[in-house]
């Protein structure tokens, strides 16, 4: 266990007493980080510590802490009206936003968005449509995916029993199936050369065939790249696949690019970099560099649900479609090409890390979607949590703000406004906190 003590400061203490008292204890804190105030990729704690966060707040500060000019586009909107709910009015800033998306959905077909206000509502109604549109009731996920945490998104959430457990039953009609990680591989090759075509052999080969027959399937719900799971990126056959796997079913492909999409994996949706246009995207986190929105991005042939079918009251809040136009705006000047950039500096970083590094078993993702995965030898790539904690604690001791994902694996997801200098500087931190973490449990 643990090796190392953090003790809070004094203002930091002082707000986790508090806390331990009036807020929920299901959250999952394993520092005691307490914000003051954040700029860029950079962040002060109550008691003045500075920090480097290459968290974004779990995904979501795309532009950074309190970009000014997104924070510009929030003071201007919430002067003009705070809110007047798309679903029963005309307004404005929803219909810039859902414009803005269809230039950038990931399908050539004119698109239609629906707005709620998080990744778990997006993904819920992404489930409605794709009943209402296929009349089908089943659907596909992907064992390790996460989707959100109500009822039918975590249906499908499955990254760990812990989310799932005491909640049963789970919405019916979700068939679990591999995802295609090529470190970890649940399922043989059986003859076939590669491990996506496999999986795809296996939804098709032995799911369809004894558990659940294609035509009552309406949609598979995946993620590009496996967020929360583990930061798995699949063998390039497995997407495309996927996709003529649901073309000859007639099932819609729903992607779930709620942490991958908006830029961070150095394109606009991570589905891009296969050159796979899904039918349903599902969006939120990183959309609005922090203020809540969620979006359904759905081909107009598939959005076909009539009046009263779907809505929310605060979904599409003015507010928050001001940030995410501003957000857009700063992606599309340079911050997405940055991510790729900046994304090949910490691979690389992290590449050169490796022989002085046992631990470190895989280093994986595209843009900055970064994962590392940490094991106690690299023979048997056994996965080991207890170092991957302690490697969180050390680099929170060193100034660099670090998520888990999957079994043992570590996350960078820094703001896609990353500069070089901070680069370096986290790379530095990580390399002497693993060093630690190393001589600690290895
Ligand atoms: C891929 C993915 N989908 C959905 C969600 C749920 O989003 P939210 O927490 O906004 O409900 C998450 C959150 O981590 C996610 O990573």
């Amino acid at each position: 266990m643990s090796n190392i003590v953090l003790t809070p400061g004094p203002r930091a203490k002082a707000i986790i007493e508090r806390d331990q008292k009036v807020i929920t204890p299901s959250y999952m804190r394993d520092y005691p980080f307490v914000i003051d105030h954040g700029k860029g990729c950079e962040v002060w704690d109550v008691d003045g510590n500075r920090y480097i966060d290459f968290t974004s707040g779990i995904a979501v500060l795309s532009t950074g802490h309190a970009h000014p000019r997104v924070v510009k586009a929030i003071q201007e909107q919430a002067a003009r009206y705070l809110h007047m709910s798309g679903t029963d009015f005309y307004e404005p800033m929803g219909v810039k936003l859902a414009e803005k998306l269809d230039e950038i959905a990931p399908f050539q077909e004119q698109a239609r968005v629906y707005f709620c206000n998080s990744g778990t509502e997006a993904v819920e109604a992404a489930l409605k449509l794709a009943r209402y549109y296929t009349g089908r009731a089943q659907f596909i996920g992907f064992i390790g995916g996460f989707h959100g945490r109500t009822m039918g998104a975590l249906a499908f959430t499955s990254s760990k029993f812990k989310q799932r457990a005491d909640y049963f039953p789970m919405m019916p009609g979700v068939t679990h199936v591999p995802y295609p990680d090529p470190y970890r591989p649940l399922l043989n090759l059986d003859g076939q050369k590669d491990y996506g075509e496999r999986v795809l052999e296996y939804i098709e080969g032995t799911i369809f065939r004894t558990i659940v027959p294609a035509e009552e399937v309406a949609g598979i719900l995946v993620e590009p790249i496996q967020g929360e799971g583990g930061y798995i990126v699949p063998p390039d056959s497995f997407l495309p696949g996927l996709r003529a796997l649901c073309d000859r079913h007639g099932i819609l492909l729903i992607v779930d690019e709620v942490q991958s999409g908006m830029g961070r994996t150095g394109k606009w949706w991570a589905v891009e970099h296969w050159g796979v246009e899904p039918d349903i995207v599902c969006s939120a986190k990183g959309i609005a560099s922090g203020m809540p929105l969620g979006a359904v991005i759905a081909r107009e042939s598939v959005m076909t649900w009539g009046r009263g079918a779907q809505g929310s009251t605060f979904g599409g809040n003015p507010v928050a479609c001001a940030a995410a136009l501003a957000t857009i705006e700063l992606l599309e000047e340079g911050y997405i090409a940055n991510a790729a950039e900046m994304g090949e500096f910490l691979m690389d970083g992290l590449e050169e890390m490796i022989p002085r590094h046992p631990s470190i078993g895989q280093v994986r993702g595209k843009g900055l979607m970064v994962g590392i995965e940490l094991v106690k030898s690299r023979k048997t790539k056994e996965p080991a949590p207890d170092l991957m904690h302690e490697a969180i604690l050390h680099s929170f001791d060193e100034g660099l703000l670090l998520l888990s994902c999957g079994v043992s694996a570590l996350r960078f997801m820094p703001p896609l406004n990353l500069t070089r200098e901070i680069a370096a500087e986290a790379l530095q931190m990580f390399d002497r906190a693993l060093s630690k973490a190393e001589a600690a449990l290895l």
